[in-house]
């Protein structure tokens, strides 16, 4: 099945045009542009389901989000990781062999409270990774993001792979400034994914424009942010299905 692309760029005549390849492949990143990857595995449009259902309960709304950023993940990982060779004795002979590289771990920062959640998977589907928290909550009326927990390191190791995870990119507040910090820490846009659920149009335009050479993998793009700042559809709010809260 073609693989949903989605090229977002500076020049006003680039913003959103949606690209086609088979299977998935991903080529190469522009320097300019952004690149939204929506995988059109079937396992992903059924977690997706089951977590915009309202009768989803709490455990089985969590557990749906944890496969979903399984599979985002993997799919995220595949052009991505350093790999060694080496040779293996195998019960029957000498095998040539590819590892991915232990000494380069990809870091994942997890965006509490949902992306807790999104990324509980992240160390099961990766050999090697860090896990940096990161704890932000988007007030009400304002819609403006704020850090109430910064676990990031001093500076992340050159040339650090960094996955950035948060279910829902709405006005796109929080997500960019989620970004800014760990640039601050020293990594560039170009080795920085972001892991999402649902993501709609105000975050894409928002993040495109900010940081060309950024990738988003994401289960959905909706259409719309409503006036309180909800993606419609969407799930509701992650966070709260996802903890009871
Ligand atoms: C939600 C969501 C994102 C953010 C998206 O978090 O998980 O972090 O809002 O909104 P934005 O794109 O408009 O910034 P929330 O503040 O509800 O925190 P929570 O995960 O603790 O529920
Ligand atoms: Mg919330």
């Amino acid at each position: 099945p073609p693989q949903s692309k989605i090229v977002i760029g500076r020049k006003r005549s680039s913003c959103l045009a949606v690209k086609s390849g088979m299977g998935t492949e991903v080529s190469p990143i522009s320097e300019d542009r952004m690149l939204v990857m929506v995988p059109p595995h079937p396992l992903i449009k059924h977690w997706i389901s089951v977590l915009r259902n309202e009768q989803t309960p709490c455990a089985i709304f969590k557990n749906a989000l944890a496969e979903l950023g399984r599979l985002l993940i993997y799919e995220a990982s595949r052009d991505w990781l350093p790999i060694i060779n080496g040779e293996i004795q195998t019960p029957m002979g000498v095998a040539t062999v590819e590892f991915i590289d232990p000494r380069e771990p990809v870091s994942i920062v997890p965006i509490l409270r949902a992306g807790l959640a999104l990324a509980e998977q992240a160390p099961s589907v990766l050999p090697a990774t860090k896990t940096y928290h990161l704890g932000m909550r988007r007030d009400e009326t304002t819609l403006l993001p704020s850090v109430y927990l910064n676990n990031l390191p001093d500076k992340f190791p050159a040339g650090s792979r960094v996955l950035i995870v948060d279910p829902m990119l709405a006005t796109g507040g929080t997500m960019v400034a989620a970004i800014d910090l760990v640039k601050e820490h020293g990594v560039d846009n170009k080795q920085i994914k972001v892991i999402s659920a649902v993501a709609a149009p105000p975050a894409l335009q928002k993040l495109g424009t900010k940081f060309p050479g950024l990738q988003v993998y994401a289960g959905m793009i909706d259409p719309v942010v409503n006036e309180k700042g909800f993606i419609v559809p969407g799930l509701g709010d992650a966070g709260d299905r996802s903890f009871g809260t």
